[in-house]
């Protein structure tokens, strides 16, 4: 394999959320969990991915087909076992790490902030920068409080408001952080709560969509503000999820439908937020093909656990688009689902050839943060997609490094190697 050329001070990491790991969230989602179970369960039974369930998910504790796979729990107890955790990042050669914050645990009710919440975090902020690890702190990785959800949650015009007002304590209350992303791939939930009405709360409304892109973009824009008024250090951006669209053929109609699905899912609400952004964090999982007014499917030679289509050089246009920004780029999410660990590897290789390819042709990638640290939660799947370095068995909660893990970290060593002997 070619050279992989990366800067010097490049982040290595990867990624979490609050709600996929920490275990004992009480949100919009838990709630939703309990009264989805079952029917979550039953619907893996009917409809399992292309190749179907494997051994591994179906003998591993909780399987696709129990209803406890879809009920977050304890998840992987990093909410206690933080320390340990990142002692395991910092073994695999990491220099930071992206978490989000649960809101939900610091404002349990509306306008009372718990104390001893913050201080959670300030020791989770405190034992990364003992292990040398940058913190990439997430705002909003889409649990909402249940007195937010009752007000409509992000369909609220309210939402922008309180969630500034959340935002603007945390940059007050932990300076320790200089990176902030306010939302996580925004899109990501307009498609599949209000889009496709499959996560809470399950609106299947094009208006509801439409109002959701507007309040999140409004949402970010405060934010970023909030977080600005107090600290004039801190570097602000959101995580967006990008998916490389193309069309199948030349057709004009075709070409034209890829067109409006790269509007929607790439451009829109870049555009509803203007200039505030102080770095782009992009997070790539999809390429589409589209085909119009018939429908093809994608021809995936290369496929997730999920079925998902693997497809790293897709990855490569999307930073050259972003890069038109003349800002800092970080890849703040790009992961498998690999229980046996036989794709992850080349996975990360190949996405990070096709970085390699575009630092060198001057787009300013400064981080790429692999999801995720710790097989976890995934929203609606519930557990048994595995995409961690590290494989958790959700028993006895033992940690155990997978092997594409110190294969990550060799790319990492020789990198920073190279980077040191770089003119
Ligand atoms: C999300 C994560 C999720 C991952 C894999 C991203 O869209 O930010 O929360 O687990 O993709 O689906």
């Amino acid at each position: 394999m070619e050279e992989l050329n990366f800067p010097k001070n490049f982040f290595w990491g990867s990624a979490t959320s609050a709600h996929q790991v920490e275990g004992g969230n009480h949100n919009d989602w838990t709630e939703w969990e309990k009264e989805n179970a079952l029917r979550l369960a039953e619907n893996a039974r009917l409809n399992p991915p292309q190749e179907g369930f494997s051994d591994y998910n179906l003998k591993n504790y909780p399987s696709p087909l129990q209803k406890e796979n879809y009920i977050s729990g304890r998840a992987c107890d990093h909410y206690n076992r933080f320390r340990e955790d990142f002692d395991i990042a910092k073994s695999l050669g990491h220099n930071a790490h992206r978490f989000s914050i649960e809101w939900s645990r610091i404002e349990p009710e509306e306008g009372k902030f718990d104390e001893k919440e913050i201080e959670h975090y300030r020791e989770v902020i405190k034992a990364l920068r003992e292990r040398g690890l940058e913190p990439f702190g997430t705002l909003w990785h889409w649990t909402i409080p249940l007195w937010m959800r009752d007000k409509g949650g992000a369909e609220s015009r309210e939402f922008p408001k309180y969630f500034s007002r959340f935002s603007k304590k945390m940059a007050e209350s932990l300076p320790e952080i200089k990176f902030w992303m306010t939302l996580n791939e925004p899109t990501s939930v307009i498609a599949n709560s209000y889009k496709r009405g499959l996560w809470p709360p399950q609106r299947k409304s094009i208006l509801s969509a439409l109002r959701v892109f507007k309040i999140l973009a409004s949402a970010h824009i405060e934010a970023y503000n909030a977080i600005h008024s107090v600290n004039l250090d801190a570097e602000v951006g959101f995580g967006n999820i990008m998916n490389f669209v193309e069309p199948y053929s030349k057709n004009p109609l075709t070409v034209l439908a890829a067109k409006f699905r790269n509007y929607w899912s790439n451009e829109y609400f870049l555009k509803l937020t203007g200039d505030t952004h102080d770095f782009y964090a992009l997070q790539y999982y999809f390429h589409f093909k589209i085909a119009f007014p018939q429908k093809i499917k994608n021809k995936n030679k290369w496929t997730s656990d999920m079925g998902w289509e693997i497809y790293p050089e897709g990855i490569y246009p999307l930073l050259k688009r972003i890069g038109k920004y003349k800002k800092p780029i970080y890849i703040t999410e790009n992961g498998v689902a690999d229980a046996k660990d036989i794709h992850r590897e080349k996975f990360i290789k190949e996405h990070l050839k096709w970085v390699s390819k575009a630092l060198q042709e001057g787009i300013d990638v400064r981080g790429y943060f692999y999801w995720s640290l710790l097989d976890n939660f995934e929203w609606d799947k519930g557990f048994w997609p595995r995409f961690g370095l590290v494989e958790i068995d959700y028993k006895t909660m033992e940690r155990h490094i997978r092997p594409s893990a110190w294969k990550f970290k060799e790319i990492i060593q020789k990198s920073e190697e190279l980077s040191k002997v770089a003119p």
